[in-house]
């Protein structure tokens, strides 16, 4: 059967909009009532969603007070914690968490993903990501982050452990034989003896295998590092592109570095982010927006731009000075700045434009419009080759969320480019995929 498009929606509690949380109709949103977010995934559930990926970074998202205070978004939940309460909420929901490969150690987190997998029967995920903010490491006992290809370092050896350590047991070990006494069907689980620079690790884990034997695994970094630690690990890539073709040329860049570790195409979803805001009509759409926008601190967007290590030193420019040509921090978020940078000068942006426009899309894909506009570009995009489906980032929550459900899902759906998940199957099956005999 030909893969239908994947579609995952990305939550932020109060909305992707900065300023959505502020329009009085609707609840004012709260990240850690799980009332609230369960309320949240549930519509994601039952508007035909594949899964819900939750972001996450070891330290409050905002580096700057002023920020902090008017952004409702930056603390909320540890995302196993709250993917595991949602877990007994939801039935076909693909769950994702964000763990950092970079603070957390590898025999824990694969014990806490078999764990989400089990309580879940086989729907979780783990976006893998390596931490580019210095305060994370500040809570860690480090001043500085390690250099960024370090930190793809620690990650690959980081897999090969927890990829060890799921693999040990083996299947068909538990068969909890009453008449013989034997739980087990032999007491001997091989240890996985891990030695290596970052990590030495024994085994086994102590939990046999879950559903899927290991959470389905997401990564988001598209530098030339992220790339390749991608091509050997992931099975589903998000990406951040604002045009189609851009977003083609990323994906048969992708496919040749997954051939190149002796993958094939289909083994991977390539997911670029999807900002939705859905009104009646185009128009009614774009007036909202202007209306959100209006209401946007630009220094929010400055903000963000240092944190992805792509500072703009005000004391040397005005706010309607051309975007000044920045030499990017090399240990930041490298594909982000790549992708700021080519949007600025394509449309010849002045600081205030970039910063307003980073503080609402970071960067992503903008589909503002009529529930036929939002399908026929997403159709679009799909049919031409530039995607496999799309980490849908709703505006406005629930609101979009909401319309994105009842209306242009059903589009989508009509159009037979997106099939319905389907009660019982695990999260790597509704996206199409299988893991390898060898994975298994
Ligand atoms: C859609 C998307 C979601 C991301 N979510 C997180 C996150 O939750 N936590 C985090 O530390 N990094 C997150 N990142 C950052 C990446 O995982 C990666 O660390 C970063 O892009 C740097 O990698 P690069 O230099 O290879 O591009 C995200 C990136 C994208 C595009």
């Amino acid at each position: 059967m030909e893969p239908t498009m994947s579609l995952g929606v990305f939550l932020l509690p109060g909305g992707h909009h900065p300023s959505a949380w502020r329009v009085p109709d609707g609840p004012v949103p709260d990240p850690c009532d799980i009332d609230y977010v369960a309320s949240l995934a549930s519509l994601a559930e039952h508007g035909g969603f594949h899964f819900l990926f939750l972001a996450d970074s070891d330290a409050l998202w905002r580096s700057d007070g002023a920020a902090l205070r008017r952004d409702p978004n930056a603390f909320g939940l540890e995302p196993l914690t709250l993917l595991s309460a949602l877990s007994r909420s939801t039935e076909t929901l693909g769950l994702v968490a964000t763990v950092s490969t970079s603070y957390h150690d590898p025999y824990s987190v694969a014990r806490r993903l078999s764990s989400l997998d089990h309580l879940s029967r086989g729907r979780a995920g783990w976006n893998i990501v390596t931490s580019f903010m210095p305060q994370v490491a500040a809570n860690f006992g480090g001043s500085a982050l390690p250099a960024h290809d370090r930190r793809y370092e620690r990650a690959e050896e980081f897999m090969n452990v927890v990829d060890g350590l799921w693999r040990l047991w083996g299947h068909g070990i538990v068969t909890r034989d009453r008449a013989s006494g034997n739980y087990l069907a032999h007491g001997e689980i091989p240890t996985l003896d891990h030695s290596g620079p970052h990590f030495a690790v024994r085994g086994p884990l102590n939990q046999p295998p879950s559903p899927q034997s290991r959470p389905l695994l997401v990564q988001a970094g598209s530098s030339p590092a992220g790339m390749s630690f991608a091509a050997r690990w992931s099975e589903v890539v998000f990406t951040v592109e604002s045009d189609l073709d851009s977003s083609a040329r990323t994906r048969a860049r992708f496919h040749e570095l997954l051939a190149g570790a002796g993958r094939v195409p289909g083994e991977v979803r390539l997911m670029p982010g999807l900002l939705v805001l859905v009104e009646d009509t185009d128009e009614q759409a774009w007036r909202v927006l202007d209306r959100l926008q209006s209401m946007v601190d630009p220094h929010l967007g400055l903000v963000q731009l240092k944190d992805y290590g792509f500072p703009i030193d005000m004391t040397e420019h005005s706010w309607s000075d051309p975007v000044p040509a920045v030499r990017g921090d090399a240990d930041g978020q490298q594909g982000r700045q790549e992708v700021l940078r080519r949007i600025a000068a394509a449309r010849e942006m002045s600081i205030e434009q970039l910063a307003r426009y980073v503080a609402f899309t970071r960067g992503h894909n903008l589909l503002v419009g009529s529930a036929e506009r939002v399908a026929d570009e997403m159709e679009r995009w799909w049919r031409a080759g530039a995607c496999d489906g799309f980490n849908v980032m709703p505006a406005r929550l629930p609101l979009d969320l909401e319309r994105f459900s009842a209306s242009v899902v059903p589009l989508l759906r009509d159009r037979g480019v997106l099939t319905a998940p389907r009660p019982g199957w695990t999260l790597r099956e509704q996206l199409g995929l299988t893991l390898s005999p060898v994975d298994r």
